[in-house]
């Protein structure tokens, strides 16, 4: 993995969202092999999103074939708190909730941490980044959703950059990661405005080269975060 001198260091994570989920274990053996830094795990409930995936019993059997990588769990659900015991025990990593779906996030985010999970907190296109600022303190990551949450492939949202820019000046050491549209064409938005954590779907896994595409994306942050 590239790491910068200083500060955050890139971090490539692929969203399975689009990927063969008949054949997962494949899918994530290869996207490791390729150079992903760590699975992005998309989580939707049919009532935070209007769309369902999986839940704790995939991400458990998923563990069991691959031990080592890094399971961040993007968790679009309506009731956060719910969940955290389940995924932990599954073998989650870093479990991202969204500001919008709880009434307590530095609750939950203690609650996260308690258990021994790292803490992720997203926020929607929709939502002003201010409202995360007060627990940036008390979590790991922050998610500037460069979409709207739902589905993979939609078109990526420029104007979320200067969410991300405000959140690096403000934070230089907190892991902040983009995702929604990001690709080849997009990276170097992300990277100039400061994410670091960067999670890219359909571009990855629908690519010819998925190595080339991470290769690319890892080459774009590098040399932002070096400037
Ligand atoms: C969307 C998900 C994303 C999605 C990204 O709600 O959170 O992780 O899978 O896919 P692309 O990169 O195709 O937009
Ligand atoms: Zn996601």
């Amino acid at each position: 993995m590239d790491t910068c001198q200083k500060g955050p260091s890139c971090k490539i994570g692929p969203s399975i969202l689009n990927a063969d989920l008949s054949n997962l274990h494949d899918a994530c053996t290869k996207l490791l092999d390729d150079g992903a830094d760590y699975l992005h795990l998309d989580v939707m409930d049919g009532h935070f999103v209007p769309n369902l995936t999986f839940g704790h019993p995939l991400v458990k059997c998923l563990r069991s074939k691959v031990p080592e990588a890094f399971f961040d769990m993007h968790m679009m659900v309506a009731d956060p708190e719910k969940w955290v015991e389940p995924m932990n025990d599954a073998g989650a990593d870093q479990y991202t909730f969204h500001i919008e779906a709880t009434k307590d996030a530095a609750a939950l985010s203690r609650k996260i941490k308690e258990v021994g999970m790292k803490v992720g907190i997203a926020l929607k296109p929709g939502t002003a980044v201010d409202v995360v600022v007060p627990y940036a303190e008390l979590v790991d990551m922050i998610l500037v959703m460069t979409v709207e949450p739902g589905f993979g492939g939609q078109k990526f949202m420029a104007d979320m950059m200067p969410k991300v820019k405000y959140l690096r000046e403000k934070f230089p050491d907190l892991d902040i990661e983009v995702d929604g549209g990001v690709g080849p064409n997009t990276i170097d938005a992300c990277a100039q405005a400061g994410a670091n954590m960067i999670v890219s779907g359909s571009a990855v896994v629908k690519a010819e080269d998925p190595k080339a595409v991470m290769s690319l994306l890892r080459k774009s942050v590098v040399k932002a975060l070096q400037e």
